[in-house]
């Protein structure tokens, strides 16, 4: 008899992100049910432009952190990110995704307002644009979404206080990030969140209720990947502590799995950093879970200033090979990519019905 999974409590959620193998293998199977009955077999593409890796925080695990003084900052010009987001337009790309580093400056403000208005025009407000600009007051955020921006990620990264705290200087408050959250949603953006996986100091029971924040907080997307070190930054004395990559893998795999159990509506992503673990984590992820992917759309002498975490892969490919590429993985994966589609979160509407 085919096994059904109960993951209402903490300590269920707990079993089931500790299966292993076959175990593991059938509740996978089972999250790809659910992701076939309630968002189907079509993945949807995000151009993402990583448009600077100027940041005014420190955040203990991220290589572009502000200080780190070995990255060499760059912002992508204007002209740039122009022409990247008509390549995503002209072909098929439902939509981009705009990611840099955090800015709260007003000359900042206005120059991404400028860009989405022109992005706008160029794609005759066909693309969909997501933002993933860190932490903003409202003003900024409502500029943004007056100026054409439906979509806004902002990973919490970890949902317990107490293990954030160990993740960022003090001059972060999580309060604030939790406040940030409410604001979009507030300002009615289809809202995006996220975790890594695989942390130093995070427990078993940290992730479950990871989960059950994304749940709590009714979130419409999710991007959450594996944890991976970079040398030039605070974390990295933990390296030794950390689990495998095998089983950092095999973890993130359920976590997805059981997400998309919790959440069949909401949409998913494939990370980079999932691709950038494992060669097939991508492939996998979509296969078991996730219905999204963003291919790397970042103009070429700009990526490898972009580089979060060792191993990072899509420095050396061309958008060309990128497409080609994330369409061979989509179709591994036994999925589907639906070009020329937005691809909002069925999440975000059936919860404005509510
Ligand atoms: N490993 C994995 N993901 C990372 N990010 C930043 N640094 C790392 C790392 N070392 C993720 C964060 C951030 C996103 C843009 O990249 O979750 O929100």
């Amino acid at each position: 008899m085919k096994e059904t999974f109960n993951l209402q409590t903490s300590e269920q959620i707990v079993a089931a992100l500790q299966r292993r193998g076959p175990q593991a293998k059938a509740l996978q199977e089972y999250a790809r049910e659910i992701k076939l009955q309630s968002v189907g077999n079509q993945v949807y593409l995000r151009g993402l432009i990583e448009y600077s890796n100027c940041c005014s925080k420190s955040c203990y695990y991220c290589g572009i952190r502000g200080g780190n003084p070995q990255v060499h900052r760059y912002t992508v010009s204007t002209e740039e990110t122009l022409e990247a987001a008509r390549f995503a337009y002209e072909n098929g790309f439902g939509s981009i995704v705009l990611q840099a580093g955090e800015r709260n400056d007003k000359a900042y403000t206005q120059q991404i307002e400028k860009l989405l208005l022109d992005i706008d025009k160029i794609s005759k407000g066909e693309l969909g644009i997501t933002l993933s600009l860190g932490e903003q007051n409202r003003s900024t955020l409502l500029r943004w979404k007056q100026a054409g921006a439906k979509r806004y990620l902002l990973r919490i990264e970890a949902s317990d206080p107490t293990l954030y705290a160990k993740l960022h200087p003090a001059d972060h408050s999580y309060q604030k990030r939790l406040e940030c959250i409410d604001l979009l949603k507030d300002l009615n953006y289809q809202v995006g969140t996220g975790v890594m996986i695989g942390l130093p100091f995070q427990t078993y029971e940290n992730l479950a209720q990871d989960l059950l924040f994304f749940q709590k907080r009714d979130i419409d997307m999710i991007g959450m990947g594996p944890y991976i070190e970079h040398a030039q930054t605070p974390l990295y004395a933990y390296k030794d502590q950390l689990l495998s990559i095998e089983e950092r893998y095999i973890l993130s795999l359920n976590m997805l799995a059981v997400l998309r159990i919790l959440m069949p509506d909401i949409n998913i992503a494939s990370t980079t950093a999932m691709g950038s673990l494992k060669k097939e984590g991508r492939e996998e992820a979509i296969r078991i879970a996730a219905n999204v992917i963003m291919p790397n759309l970042t103009p070429f002498s700009y990526r490898e200033d972009y580089f979060l975490y060792q191993d990072k892969i899509c420095i050396n490919e061309s958008n060309a090979d990128s497409k080609i590429n994330i369409e061979a993985l989509v179709q591994r994966a036994g999925c589907k990519i639906a070009y020329h589609a937005h691809g909002d979160s069925h999440h975000f509407f059936n919860r404005q019905k509510r």
